[in-house]
């Protein structure tokens, strides 16, 4: 069996590398001509796909794979129509234009009555003054596509800061949204396979810095039953009415007792990343399992499971992970904001796995003083 990827990051290289040992063969498509390849190298085909190109000719060029799936959202579903009449597409296209924009995501989260924050949707720059008028502040205004690790967004406090942003920035369409003063961030990663069955994994806490995931812990800790039994209704409504299949993370913001989606991720997840020490089966090989029309693996945990993001870092210090975490460096060349490895961590509880992730990150500062 082959699967052809589009993308050339990380979640593509975690992903061949989960279904390598499985006997799949991975060929991938890169769909910007700067992007990065170097995560990829070595794990199967690299295809660039040229608007010149026929479908039939890319097709071919990929090894003529059974299956093609994705590892971002921000891509044009046109390429993916045109592949879609030579094998299934997975998750379905729909499913991912729906979340490749945050007005899609809250119209679907809407209809299936799932709460979200309060927002307000900016077709253009013309609808400036109306949301001025609507939203409560602060507020975050967010691009409908095109944003990640809280790119493309801005807080503001005031109508005529709200009106001065939206004059100014490319930034329609987009929505306001209100910004909330949450406990706890908290995500839910799970997977549908081809016959419908679901399984979730524990929910994971997350920790963001400028709008970037650094830290995961999971199971979250003090969720009750109640919202961790809410979590997985939501994604399991959401990913029964997109017919999807493969892994899909949703994001959460915990409000007292109250769970409210903050966003949708139709693909495996940065917050899913403890999977690969801290479940029987990781996030990567249930998604591979998933769209290749596999049993899906248990997706149990084993311990208290963290994991660390290396972002932006030359080269981190890996010497310094302790004996029982698990290193992963993706290749990529380092940048500030960038995420370029993570190190995953199990442990027996929650304060035992926090302390031999501050004890890395001690360790990592104290290395680079003494330089
Ligand atoms: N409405 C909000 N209220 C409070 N914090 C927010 C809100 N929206 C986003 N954030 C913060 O910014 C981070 C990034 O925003 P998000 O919408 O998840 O975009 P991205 O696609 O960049 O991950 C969130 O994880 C959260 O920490
Ligand atoms: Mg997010």
């Amino acid at each position: 069996m082959r699967i052809a990827i589009v993308g050339s990051g990380q979640l593509a290289q975690m992903l061949a590398l989960a279904g390598l040992p499985m006997g799949i063969e991975f060929s991938f498509i890169v769909d910007k001509p700067d992007a990065d390849i170097r995560c990829i190298e070595g794990l199967g085909k690299i295809v660039h796909s040229h608007k010149a190109t026929s479908p039939e000719a890319l097709y071919q060029a990929l090894g003529m794979p059974d299956c093609i799936t994705v590892e971002k959202e921000q891509l044009d579903v046109s390429l993916l129509e045109s592949l879609a009449q030579f094998c299934p597409v997975r998750p379905n296209i729909e499913a991912v234009r729906t979340c490749q924009n945050r007005q899609r995501e809250k119209l679907l989260l809407e209809s299936l009555g799932i709460p979200s924050s309060p927002h307000f949707f900016l077709a253009s720059k013309g609808d400036a003054q109306a949301a001025a008028d609507a939203v409560t502040y602060p507020v975050v205004l967010k691009s409908c596509e095109e944003g990640y690790d809280g790119k493309n967004q801005f807080i503001v406090h005031t109508a005529q800061e709200l009106l001065s942003i939206v004059s100014q920035e490319d930034i329609t369409p987009c929505i306001a949204e209100q910004w909330l003063n949450f406990d706890k961030e908290v995500s839910i990663v799970g997977a549908r396979a081809t016959d419908g069955s679901m399984s979730f994994y524990s929910l994971a806490e997350n920790i963001h810095h400028k709008g970037i995931l650094t830290r995961s812990i999971a199971p979250a800790k003090a969720l009750s039953a109640q919202q961790s039994q809410t979590a997985e209704n939501y994604l399991s409504q959401i990913m029964e009415k997109l017919d999807y299949v493969g892994v899909m993370a949703v994001e959460c913001f915990l409000l007292g007792e109250e769970l409210l989606v903050n966003e949708l991720a139709p693909r495996v997840h940065n917050s899913g990343h403890w999977t690969q020490l801290g479940a029987r089966t990781c996030q990567f090989e249930n998604h591979i399992r998933a769209i290749a029309g596999l049993k899906l693996g248990s997706s149990e945990n084993i311990g208290v499971a963290g994991m660390l993001n290396l972002i932006g870092t030359k080269q981190a210090p890996l010497e310094l992970a302790d004996k029982l975490s698990s290193v992963h460096w993706y290749r990529k060349s380092p940048r500030p904001g960038r995420k370029l490895g993570h190190i995953n961590f199990v442990g027996k509880d929650w304060a035992e796995v926090n302390k031999r992730m501050d004890n890395y990150l001690g360790l990592v500062k104290a290395l680079s003083e003494s330089r």
